[in-house]
């Protein structure tokens, strides 16, 4: 299993703290955010990892990170020219993935969870995860029926389907490449990680496993400042 962590993007949702670094390299308590996700990867025993950056920064990323060797680790890095979408990493990625499967997380997604016997018991289709929340406006979502079986599955919906948002962890086999690969550009312009989801939903062969413990997304001023309180908890608790 590769893994990806997707770490490009411009953070305009931060601003000022994000004009001069990248969201991921922000400070999440004692800590740069992006080793969050990276720890959430080697626990669950992924162990070489594409990171996907923004041009703009990645002499920093090489700098804090390097070659992986001090976290027991290969990493390789790509840029992403523009942000032109979630599933583009897999396009990016498509060398470094071979043939093998992924597990992709973004570089702001911080996870209180264990993800190692979904990694170690994988074996084909796509795998999502989701987490009861508040403001499920902000995420992609999914809409179960009576016998929780997602019949829906849309991006940031307008109108209230459901409190079911689809976490940043994805654990996809290699014909995501060309399911990515056939994704067209949305209305805003981007490769929507949603279509991926409904191209193997489409086959009958999409897994949607819940999280468990504390998820966040901390690319807002309220999720940052409470992902620093959770990780100050933990650490000094
Ligand atoms: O956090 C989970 C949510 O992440 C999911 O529920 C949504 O389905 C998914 O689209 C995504 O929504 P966001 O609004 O959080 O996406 P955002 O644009 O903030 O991008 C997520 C991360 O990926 C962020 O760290 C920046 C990075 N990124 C984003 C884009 C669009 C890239 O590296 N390249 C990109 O092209």
């Amino acid at each position: 299993m590769k893994g990806i962590i997707l770490s490009g993007g411009t953070g305009t949702r931060l601003h000022p703290l994000t004009k001069v670094t990248s969201k991921q390299l922000l400070p999440v308590y004692n800590k740069p955010m992006i080793l969050y996700p990276l720890e959430t990867l080697l626990k669950a025993g992924v162990r070489d990892i594409l990171i996907i950056i923004a041009p703009d920064h990645a002499g920093d990323y090489k700098k804090l990170l390097g070659s992986g060797e001090e976290f027991g680790c290969r990493l390789t890095y790509k840029i992403q020219e523009k942000p032109e979408g979630l599933a583009q990493a897999f396009i990016i990625g498509q060398d470094f993935i071979g043939n093998d499967s992924v597990c992709m997380i973004l570089g702001d997604n911080i996870f209180e969870d264990d993800f190692s016997s979904n990694i170690k018991d994988f074996i084909s289709g796509g795998c999502i995860f989701v987490k009861k929340v508040s403001d499920p406006e902000r995420f992609g979502v999914v809409q179960f029926d009576e016998n929780r079986r997602a019949i829906k599955i849309v991006e940031k919906p307008k109108e209230h389907i459901s409190d079911y948002a689809i976490t940043g962890l994805y654990i996809f086999d290699n014909r995501v490449v060309e399911a990515a690969r056939s994704v067209k550009p949305s209305a805003r312009g981007e490769l929507e990680i949603t279509d991926l989801h409904l191209w193997y939903l489409q086959k009958g062969e999409l897994a949607i496993e819940n999280v468990y413990g504390e998820w966040i997304d901390a690319g807002t001023f309220e999720s940052l400042y409470r992902a620093g309180e959770l990780m100050r908890h933990k650490t000094i608790s």
